[in-house]
């Protein structure tokens, strides 16, 4: 499929210029059909009865399952199926065993549900290091490295932000955490639904990512782990081998990491929106948010009053772009966004308040978020809208 062929299938593009896919993308229609057949065609529970109908949805299920993780290029590990990438990342928090004295490296361009996790576990006597950017939002990795410790157990950080559209440099950041001995998380919420991912090519420990920002249902994401070592949060039904009065075995693969019963229309959905993309082409769909990304970025930094924050990071991007209007509050800037064209945006900290202090950016930013559906002609509206509204205030 070609990508320009796509936006058929996002009815909400016909009356709406949607520039907030970072926050959660549109979905297409095959997706939305794919769970209505579960639930209307064989909607059963799945890995407990025998019945047809169980037969069929755990098949179709496990299928799913196997899809995304291929789809991440995780096949040699095991992907348990979350709520999103905030689940994700609190399971690796909550499911190591964690020593006093233990440190975890991460970065102050974290999302929220990738910094507060690892603060909390100072309560149980684990330190935190912050690896602070450049004041443009650029990472040096010797600041990274140098931060690293013998005694660090885990080094956590984003693949691509979603404040400045910057994607950082994974690969060489796991060959640093194997050389120094510490295990690494990579959140992956930015990156797999925009540019193409293979997680046992990075060599990352764990890799979290959400299902509504790739296409697929809210509700769904997933961990991907190179081995099964956390402790699970939860346990239950679905999740063990066996249980007596005394105790429980626990399930040897995802199982284990599934208790209860799992989101199924949504994993269904989920698989469908890989596929999706997979017909598309990451590739194809890496190249076309970039062309619009630097045309917004471009068409933004050329306007009297606009500052493009982190136009200068050098290295990839994905087609996050976020800037501020002198004189006006970014709030004001999305409304004025919404009401004057249609074009929604998202205005403010976008959960990641340390760095936008870090950043001088008390009040946050306007961040214009682009997907496979998004035009060339919609990019223009927005600049065109935007550069009315800076003349207005200058
Ligand atoms: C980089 C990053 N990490 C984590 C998250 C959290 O994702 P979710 O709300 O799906 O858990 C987001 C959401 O915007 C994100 O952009």
């Amino acid at each position: 499929m070609k990508i320009e062929d796509c936006r058929a299938d996002f009815p909400i593009t016909r009356d709406l210029i949607y520039l907030d896919s970072a926050a959660t993308s549109l979905t297409p229609t095959p997706v939305v059909e794919a769970m209505v057949e579960y639930d209307l065609r064989y909607r059963a529970n799945v890995g407990r009865g025998v019945h047809r109908l169980a037969a069929v949805a755990t098949h179709r299920y496990r299928d799913a399952r196997d899809a995304i993780k291929s789809f991440v290029g995780g096949d040699g590990g095991t992907l348990a199926v979350t709520r999103n990438t905030t689940e994700a990342i609190g399971m690796v928090a909550a499911g190591l065993a964690w020593q006093k004295g233990d440190r975890v490296v991460t970065t102050l361009l974290e999302h929220h549900s990738n910094l507060l996790p690892w603060l909390r576990l100072r309560e149980r006597g684990v330190a935190v290091d912050i690896v602070r950017p450049d004041a443009g939002g650029s990472l040096d990795l010797a600041d990274l490295e140098a931060a690293i410790r013998d005694d660090t157990r885990l080094v956590a950080v984003t693949h691509a932000s979603n404040v400045l559209g910057t994607v950082l440099p994974v690969h060489e950041i796991a060959g640093i955490c194997r050389d120094r001995g510490a295990r690494l998380l990579v959140d992956g919420a930015q990156s797999v639904p925009h540019i193409p991912v293979d997680v046992a090519g990075i060599g990352c420990d764990y890799f979290c990512f959400s299902g509504h920002k790739m296409l697929g249902p809210t509700g769904t994401g997933g961990i991907w782990m190179r081995r099964p070592d956390l402790e699970p949060l939860f346990v239950g039904g679905g999740s063990i081998e066996s249980a007596t009065a005394d105790g429980y075995t626990l399930a040897r693969g995802e199982e284990r990491y599934e208790a209860g019963t799992p989101p199924i229309a949504g994993t269904i959905g989920l698989a469908r929106a890989a596929a999706y993309l997979r017909e598309i082409g990451m590739g194809a769909v890496r190249r076309h948010e970039e062309r619009l990304a630097i045309r917004l970025i471009d068409g933004l930094a050329a306007l009297d009053g606009v500052t493009v924050v982190g136009a200068d990071t050098p290295g990839d991007r994905i087609g996050v772009v976020s800037f501020a209007v002198e004189g006006m509050h970014p709030h004001e800037v999305a409304q004025v966004l919404d009401e004057a064209s249609a074009v929604l945006v998202r205005s403010g900290h976008h959960c990641c308040q340390p760095l936008m202090e870090h950043l001088g950016l008390p009040d946050g930013t306007v961040r214009a978020s682009t997907y496979i559906y998004t035009t060339r002609d919609e990019i223009e509206t927005m600049i065109a809208t935007v550069e009315e509204l800076s003349r207005r205030v200058i």
